[in-house]
């Protein structure tokens, strides 16, 4: 992967009553969900993540308000406005994030693909670097 950030366009459902987005696994949804949980109700100047995870994948979407997300792979950050129900993005294991500039009305929900399991966090930098570093050696010399 060159990029951090896998974009995912949600397909809205909509008619004259209004709209709807369905989540299923498939392409766009590559995992099954074992666990969903959403963040609101974030308080001004303040924000979160800080952490990569050693196998969790996971594909969050703002439903209402807005965030602003930052991804790391240990060699590329990339920022993305997470501003619309209709906008998701997957989050691969081994990506550094942080959440940043939460509106008051934001509700970010996260599709996860393992159940919480705090040993599956990385919550220092540095030993994130470390991880991604010695794969990336790995990586080229097998
Ligand atoms: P954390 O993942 O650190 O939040 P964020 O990355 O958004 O800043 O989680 C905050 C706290 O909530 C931490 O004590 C772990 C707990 N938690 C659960 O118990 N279950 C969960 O599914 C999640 C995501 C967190």
């Amino acid at each position: 992967m060159s990029g951090t950030t896998q974009l995912v366009e949600l397909e809205v459902i909509g008619d004259h009553r209004g709209s709807l987005v369905s989540l299923e696994k498939g392409a766009k949804l590559p995992f099954d969900i074992k666990r969903v949980y959403y963040i609101f109700g974030t308080l001004p100047n303040v924000s979160r993540g800080f952490h990569a995870h050693k196998k969790l994948r996971q594909l969050a979407v703002c439903v209402s308000g807005k965030c602003r997300m930052l991804m790391d792979n240990g060699q590329s950050k990339e920022e993305v406005w997470l501003d619309s129900p209709k906008k998701g993005v997957f989050i691969n294991n081994l990506i550094w994030r942080e959440m940043h500039d939460f509106s008051e009305d934001c509700v970010l929900v996260v599709f996860a693909s393992h159940e919480y399991d705090e040993s599956d966090y990385i919550r220092n930098y540095e030993d994130f670097k470390n991880i991604v570093d010695k794969n990336s050696v790995l990586s080229r010399t097998s």
